[in-house]
């Protein structure tokens, strides 16, 4: 198999998978102002993806799942996340996805909401290690039917559920050869409410040597800037790093500007063709979702508060459109 992760140059920097942040919308924004080495896309319920396409019969245009997986060119390489506890849900989407022509799958096991530890998936994983293998095993066996000679499948989880257990959970998910393991450094518990655990990183890198060294290594957490990041790459000897929050309000993260060096301007227009892309490309999610960006973008120069508070009122593109046409800074 073709694994990009091969051909990546080190120190990767990746862009974190974040629901209703990352969109197609966003990340196309992204690829063009400051492209990442490697994408993610929001996470995706394998089971979800087959209920609704082959129970309810929906079209992939009418379906909003579908939406979710939309990319462009520009991306690549491009990994698609999915979750499940189901095998035949996580193949049948790997598959998918495969037919789709993304460069990877990752499987998400570290998130924390409820509604998806309920179904045995995200961090509920950390505590059924068994059933993790399985999932890793079906997303390459699904992968292999969609494309000749499969997929490079990655993990994305924490260190731990109540408490760090590297040194029990990371061998278990080693032990299957993922192509790539992203490591956000807190536990379950921990959510994102303290500083990321960057001390540990060493002894994350030296169970990959020891289990599976092949395996591509990122560590994940409160990273800010690309400065930032080769600081903690340098420190701890990770492959990569990738980057979440940091995204928010700054689609040139992956270039070597700072956002002082962005003008008001720049952000406006950037904010602008944002929502022009999301109206665009995902017209049925609603307008609302773009608020948390208005938040990020309209900040930083006097008269940003004024404009950020009509902006937060508005309710459709044309709105915005309106407020963003007039504005003069
Ligand atoms: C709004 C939001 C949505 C997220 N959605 C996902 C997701 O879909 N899949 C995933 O693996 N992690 C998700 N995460 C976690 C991030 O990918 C990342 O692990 C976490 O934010 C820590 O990295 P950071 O400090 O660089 O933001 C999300 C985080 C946020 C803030």
């Amino acid at each position: 198999m073709d694994s990009f992760w091969k051909t990546l140059k080190k120190p990767i920097f990746a862009l974190a998978p974040m629901a209703d942040v990352t969109d197609p919308a966003y990340r196309s924004l992204i690829a063009e102002y400051g492209k990442p080495d490697v994408t993610w896309t929001e996470f995706v319920s394998a089971d979800g993806l087959y209920h609704t396409r082959e129970k309810k019969g929906l079209s992939d245009a009418e379906n909003p799942l579908m939406r979710d997986l939309l990319y462009s060119e520009a991306e690549r390489p491009i990994v698609a996340q999915l979750f499940s506890s189901n095998p035949e849900m996580m193949a049948y989407a790997s598959e998918l996805c495969a037919r789709l022509g993304f460069d990877g799958i990752d499987i998400n096991m570290g998130c924390p909401d409820k509604s998806i530890e309920k179904q045995g998936c995200g961090a509920g994983m950390i505590k059924t290690p068994e059933v993790a293998k399985a999932i890793i095993r079906a997303a390459r066996e699904g992968a292999a039917r969609g494309k000749e000679g499969g997929l490079p499948v990655s993990v994305k989880t924490r260190i731990g559920y109540n408490q760090e257990t590297m040194d029990e959970w990371l061998p278990q998910i080693l032990s299957e050869k993922p192509d790539a393991l992203t490591l956000h450094l807190r536990t379950r518990k921990e959510m994102s409410k303290v500083p990321a655990h960057w001390d540990l990183m060493p002894r994350a890198v030296a169970l990959r040597d020891e289990h599976s060294p092949e395996t591509v290594l990122l560590g994940n957490g409160d990273i800010i800037d690309l400065a930032d990041a080769r600081a903690k790459i340098a420190a701890s000897g990770c492959d990569g790093v990738m980057l979440g929050r940091a995204i928010f309000g700054n689609p040139w993260l992956f270039t070597d500007r700072t956002m002082e060096d962005v003008s008001p301007k720049e952000r406006i227009e950037a904010l602008a063709q944002l929502a022009e892309r999301f109206s665009a490309l995902t017209p049925a999610k609603h307008f609302h979702i773009l608020k948390k960006h208005f938040k990020a973008f309209i900040q930083g120069w006097p008269g940003a508060a004024e404009l950020r508070g009509k902006l937060m009122v508005t309710n459709s593109l044309e709105e915005l459109r309106e407020i963003l046409s007039t504005y003069r800074v």
